[in-house]
């Protein structure tokens, strides 16, 4: 994924702390170093958005380092044990979203739960996940909204989803009712909500798909970002892996700072954010809205010929209901 001439550039780019450090030097930097080791040297109050993705509690080799497994006592010992010291880097206004898998999510809720205002738990259904002959297939995945108080930013019409009509009701005038007729089909654009339905995992075929083993998709971190920062806010990720937060946030003008113990993830950030210059789309946000999964064709605006299984069953349940169109 990257030549020796790549590694040594961006590792030059690289960021370490060895004491306390002021916030002008920390913006829009990748720290390559131990959390744990660099806990105290944080500014406080410099982060209006953290997004925590940190390993889960399973066994899984990250680069060169690796997390075991462990019961969910010792789990909640570790991540208590970064967590609280992690706090006072946060502004009063700030938000949090911190991410599990069912194993990891009960242990992440009680120990937020002293410190920070839970909002919500977001559950996000990511289609790919290994099928199991005597469980249910692991297919979800929560995220845990919390903020510091009750004063934080929540920028709701900036995450809308663009949905598919499937049921075209229409008003006594004959005009849709709370949907759009467009050229390229039609849509109802809907308020976010906690059941997160329109993101993929990063396969190889997309450009963001990194070597990182638990990459998260850039379409997931522009949703968080949109909803809980301003243009110019801080975005602050401790568990950085391949960058996608930092990316995601360059993408949409916020300032950011992160922080991967691996050096080659590191590197892969900078790679990306350099990338980031260039292009900035993030796959499945477009024109200010989110898609759903697998509409590529109608975000071009090449429809009227593809697609035709679903414009089949639009269309037919379309016919179908035209009597309660009133
Ligand atoms: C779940 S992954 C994060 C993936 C990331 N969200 C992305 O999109 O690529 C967790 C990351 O935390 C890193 N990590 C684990 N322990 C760490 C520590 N003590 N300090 C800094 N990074 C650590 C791992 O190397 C791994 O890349």
């Amino acid at each position: 994924m990257l030549s020796d001439e790549e590694r040594a550039r961006y590792t030059a780019r690289l960021c370490r702390l060895s004491d306390q450090v002021d916030v002008a030097k920390l913006r829009n930097t990748t720290i390559n170093q131990d959390l744990f080791l660099i806990l105290d040297y944080l500014p406080r109050r410099f982060v209006d958005l953290l997004f925590i993705d940190p390993p889960y509690n399973l066994t899984k080799d990250f680069g060169a380092t690796s997390f075991k497994e462990m019961t969910s006592e010792e789990y909640a010992v570790w991540f208590s044990a970064w967590f609280a010291r992690l706090l006072p880097v946060l502004k009063p206004s700030a938000s949090v979203y911190i991410c599990g898998d069912w194993r990891s999510s009960g242990v992440i809720q009680s120990a937020v739960d002293k410190h920070l205002v839970i909002q919500n738990r977001i559950t996000w259904e990511r289609e790919k996940g290994r099928g199991a002959k005597r469980n249910w297939k692991n297919c979800s995945e929560d995220i845990w909204f919390c903020t510091v108080s009750k004063d934080f930013c929540f920028n709701a019409d900036a995450v809308k989803l663009k949905r598919r009509v499937i049921a075209p009701y229409k008003d006594e005038n004959g005009k849709p009712k709370d949907w759009d007729q467009t050229e390229s089909g039609d849509f109802r654009l809907t308020c976010p909500s906690n059941m997160w339905t329109d993101l993929s995992v990063p396969f190889w075929s997309m450009p963001e798909n990194t070597d990182h083993p638990t990459q998260k998709p850039e379409k997931l971190l522009a949703k968080v970002i949109l909803a809980s920062s301003h243009e110019g806010d801080l975005v602050f990720d401790p568990f950085l892996g391949s960058g996608t937060t930092s990316v995601v946030a360059k993408k949409l003008g916020r300032l950011y700072c992160g922080i991967e113990i691996d050096t080659e993830y590191c590197c892969l950030t900078e790679k990306r954010l350099a990338m980031a210059a260039f292009e900035n789309t993030i796959q499945g946000y477009s024109d200010g809205v989110f898609w759903e999964r697998n509409t590529l064709a109608y975000q071009n605006g090449n429809t009227r010929n593809g697609n035709s299984a679903t414009n089949q069953l639009a269309l037919s349940l379309r016919e179908g209901r035209t009597k309660y169109a009133k």
